[in-house]
């Protein structure tokens, strides 16, 4: 799986990257990797990272016991450079692996490392429509009133069925590589995107709005907040 972690964070407003903010006494993107790193169906991890952390990444994945090997590579300028750099190990890896030759096609998962609260359930779910469509992601229903500005004011968008994306989004690994090979560069938010623009029709899974993504530093409470209740 690829967790991206190369952001800077502006919108956090830290002098560091925001995954090193501590959550219930462990970092951020800890807590990220926790959520994975003991599934079964998970092989390896690839964390995309800044060059300027680097060195304080590997410090500390060296002290994680994880039952998948974790690697990194260098991050880009922007998220989809990064999750690019990360495909190329994970394309080399597969070719290594036994795996590449089995029956079992291989998937790859691309998850934030800012989302530390993603469900088991919810990964569970979104593998399974993976591995049995080529192309899932996790996505939250539209709860709001959507508007749109205008010239001169705005206007409403219809809601119905529109969601937001979340990840992990979870493809078959030559649907996601050839989605990256056509349109590698081009300006995305997510990856989901970039397989949509080729002819391979990604599923929407409904996920929980829990999975929410640290951007702010209010998001830091409401996840404090999110665990506690978790634990009640
Ligand atoms: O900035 P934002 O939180 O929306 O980024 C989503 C994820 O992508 C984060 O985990 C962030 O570290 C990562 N990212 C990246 N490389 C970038 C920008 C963002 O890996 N250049």
């Amino acid at each position: 799986m690829i967790m991206p972690a190369a952001g800077s964070g502006q919108r956090f407003g830290s002098q560091s990257n925001k995954l090193f903010a501590i959550l219930d006494g462990k970092q951020l993107w800890q807590h990220t990797v926790d959520r994975f790193h003991n599934r079964g169906d998970v092989r390896q991890i690839v964390l995309a990272v800044s060059e300027e952390d680097e060195s304080t990444f590997r410090e500390q994945i060296a002290a994680i016991s994880s039952a998948a090997p974790i690697h990194l590579v260098r991050g880009g300028a922007t998220r989809s450079e990064s999750v690019g750099a990360a495909l190329d190990a994970v394309k080399k890896f597969a070719a290594e692996s036994a795996v590449a030759n089995s029956s079992t096609p291989t998937l790859v998962a691309i998850h934030d490392a800012a989302r530390p609260l993603v469900r088991q359930s919810d990964l569970d779910r979104v593998f399974a429509k993976a591995a049995e469509t080529g192309a899932a992601i996790l996505a939250a229903p539209v709860s709001g009133t959507l508007k749109r500005t205008t010239g001169n004011g705005s206007e409403t968008v219809d809601r119905r069925n529109t969601f937001v994306a979340l990840t992990p989004q979870v493809f078959a690994i030559d649907v996601i590589c050839q989605a990256y090979a056509r349109d590698r560069g081009r300006m995305a938010t997510d990856d989901a995107q970039l397989v949509e623009r080729t002819s391979h029709p990604v599923q929407l899974v409904p996920g929980s709005a829990d999975n929410l993504k640290i951007t702010f530093p209010e998001d830091l409470r409401i996840a404090e907040a999110i665990l506690n209740e978790c634990r009640s």
